[in-house]
């Protein structure tokens, strides 16, 4: 009896809506909840999103548009994509709108691609990048911030960044023309241990200030976490993959908010891998099956990834889990998902398009095709030097400290790369061998005594001691890589080594340290140019060694292809001076590299290698393919 009353004050509720639409009064052009009905109205009409996630981010700019109109063929009627801070303002102050980091020209380009677009601009965003997102100098300017909480520290950067931001932006909101429905507060903030309400209500407030009534704000939480991660007032959504539980999870979230419309705000079509683990791969049957459950229960849904690209240059993340309670993600981020690292469609695709399309009008697209794929012959490469020779130090070290004790990359300023520390090994002890110890190391050490590399230490396995033998030289130098900062619960990961570095227990100090950040190649190229046979002589039992080499495209029909490393061991790859990411063959399962058509140019282009850690002769070559191989080595 309530129950029919209540349907039928809600009929009236929306009849009245209705008539002012007809009208064309108060509600042309809103995005709106409807409790009573739990639905979304678009200008007042009932409305469900089916959405993809796609970062644009993680893929170049001259693939955008392929992309997108991929995922409005397979049935989708709506882009979700996070927001990354540290993309946008990747020094203090120094803000980047261009190129991959142009958000107002993706929208542009979902809207024209008839999507409607979802924001979540966090300030934290998790999503497998390094610090979750946030940038590095937060930890420079305030080493005791308390990030995701109401520190004042925290609060004052956040506003200051929103205040940039949230104006860029605001014009793209529904409300306001745009093709902006629905921004996030924070980011699944019910998993994280703070359980903070008073900076959730600071952040829904701030984020309100921007968007007012021009879209629908939301927070998303898996079904056991929305305790700490629902904002009164603030629709709550969930997140959770193939499952045969729904409709307990629907009715989790209904003793919490118990009208409204049902969201799954991350619905995994795949899943993140780290390196040293089998790639992640999730089954087609139950995605489908549990797609085809919540549609049928009227639910919004979107899928993350739908697309899920690459995490170029140094912006993977890590988790805290493993032996060493570090494990670093792979460079690439093709999830498994429906759309396959260079945005291919997979089988997964089509399932899932056949079942949208009996959910929703067919877009009248054509199924996307795969699009070509090019092989090059093997490039020769040409050893140059190691980043410990003078040459290299001069070129690209960007700034030389000394101190007592080792600092750390964030209280150098430095993001990521490579930071080389040295001191002089003391005579006076007379064991043989002797235990060289470095505490709190972060994340992997490349030792060295007198130019000579003796092996590896590594914060991932756990292992932080290296015997070395009495006698073996004079000048202990420990090149120190950042693997990518951890993105989930852990939220202050300093980088280098903060701890003490003890010989047999006693305190090595006064150390000389030289960073390396790797950000600009122009100083790589300088140092190139450069190229001295003896420099490269003097270094040859270094690690961190750098190779070059070129390539000749005759014709301007250019694909994509992947670089395969099979042979090398670990290190980075630069193509016409874009930081392609990290690669590791030694351990996989990632194994070759995504290497997108646009970076490539009709002539000659260059590939610079440096290799951390493989002793790879100056006569190696650097082999391409036509297909990926994620599931190696
Ligand atoms: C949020 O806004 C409300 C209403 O203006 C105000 O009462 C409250 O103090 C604000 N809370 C925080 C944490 O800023
Ligand atoms: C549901 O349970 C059945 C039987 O255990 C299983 O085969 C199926 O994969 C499950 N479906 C999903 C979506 O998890
Ligand atoms: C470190 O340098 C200081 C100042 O130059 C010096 O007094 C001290 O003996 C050095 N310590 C070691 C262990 O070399
Ligand atoms: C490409 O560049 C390399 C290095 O500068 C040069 O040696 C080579 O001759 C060039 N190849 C062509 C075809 O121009
Ligand atoms: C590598 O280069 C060095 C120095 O130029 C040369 O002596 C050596 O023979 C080369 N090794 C190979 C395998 O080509």
């Amino acid at each position: 009896m309530v129950q029919l009353r209540y349907i039928l004050l809600s009929i009236a509720v929306y009849m009245l809506k209705e008539m002012h639409a007809n009208n064309g009064e108060t509600v042309s052009r809103t995005f709106r909840i409807d409790f009573e009905r739990d639905t979304f109205l678009m200008d007042g009409k009932p409305f469900r999103f089916i959405s993809g996630s796609f970062h644009y981010f993680r893929a170049l700019p001259g693939s955008w548009r392929q992309i997108l109109r991929s995922m409005r063929a397979a049935g989708l009627n709506t882009v979700m994509t996070y927001i990354e801070w540290s993309t946008h303002e990747p020094k203090k102050g120094q803000y980047n709108w261009n190129g991959i980091a142009n958000i107002e020209q993706f929208i542009r380009i979902a809207e024209e691609e008839d999507l409607f677009v979802i924001l979540r601009p966090g300030p934290y965003i998790c999503a497998e990048r390094d610090m979750g997102g946030f940038p590095y100098w937060l930890l420079t300017e305030h080493p005791r911030i308390k990030l995701r909480t109401y520190d004042h520290e925290y609060l004052q950067e956040v506003e200051k960044w929103y205040s940039v931001l949230m104006p860029r932006i605001q014009t793209h909101f529904y409300g306001n023309g745009g093709p902006v429905i629905m921004v996030s507060i924070e980011n699944e903030y019910g998993s994280f241990s703070a359980c903070d309400g008073k900076y959730l209500t600071f952040l829904k407030n701030l984020t309100e200030r921007y968007v007012q009534d021009n879209a629908v704000l939301f927070t998303n939480d898996g079904p056991a976490q929305l305790h700490c991660g629902k904002i009164p007032g603030v629709l709550a959504t969930l997140d959770f993959g193939s499952t045969n539980n729904s409709d307990r999870y629907w009715q989790t979230l209904r003793r919490l908010q118990p009208q409204g419309p049902l969201v799954n705000a991350e619905f995994y079509p795949g899943w993140l891998t780290h390196w040293m683990e089998p790639t992640a791969r999730v089954a087609i049957d139950p995605v489908v099956e549990t797609l085809r459950v919540m549609l049928a229960k009227g639910a919004s849904v979107n899928f993350y990834m739908f697309f899920g690209g690459t995490n170029f240059g140094f912006t993977a993340g890590a988790n805290d889990g493993g032996p060493g309670k570090f494990n670093t993600d792979i460079t690439s981020y093709d999830y498994d998902a429906p759309l396959d690292e260079s945005g291919d469609p997979t089988p997964k695709y089509n399932a899932i398009r056949n079942v949208l399309l009996e959910f929703t009008e067919n877009p009248q697209l054509p199924i996307p095709e795969k699009l070509p794929k090019m092989t090059i012959p093997p490039v020769q490469m040409k050893y140059h030097g190691s980043l410990l020779s003078r040459l290299a130090r001069k070129s690209l070290g960007q700034y030389i400290q000394y101190s007592e004790r080792t600092l750390g990359f964030e209280a150098l300023n430095q993001n990521s790369g490579l930071i080389l520390y040295e001191s002089n090994i003391h005579n006076g002890i007379h064991r043989d061998p002797l235990t060289l110890t470095v505490n709190n190391l972060r994340d992997r050490a490349y030792v060295h005594v007198d130019n000579k590399f003796l092996g590896v230490l590594s914060r991932e396995n756990g292992i932080y001691s290296l015997p070395i033998s009495l006698g073996i030289g004079k000048r202990l130098q420990l090149l120190v890589e950042n693997q990518g900062r951890i993105n989930y619960n852990i939220a202050n990961d300093f980088k280098g080594i903060l701890g003490a570095v003890t010989i047999d227990g006693n305190e090595v100090l006064n150390w000389t340290i030289t960073g390396f950040p790797l950000e600009d190649y122009s100083l790589l190229r300088n140092y190139l140019d450069r190229y001295s046979e003896h420099d490269a002589d003097s270094s040859r039992h270094a690690s961190a060694k750098i190779f070059y080499g070129t390539f000749f495209l005759k014709t301007n029909k250019i694909y994509d292809t992947y670089i395969d490393p099979t042979g090398w061991g670990k290190g980075l790859i630069f193509i016409n001076g874009f930081n392609l990411g990290r690669y590791w063959p030694l351990v996989g399962p990632q194994v070759t590299l995504y290497l997108p058509r646009h970076i490539l140019i009709q002539g000659n282009n260059t590939i610079v290698i440096i290799e951390y850690q493989k002793d790879i002769q100056n006569d190696s070559v650097i082999k391409f393919s036509n297909k990926p191989k994620l599931d190696g080595p």
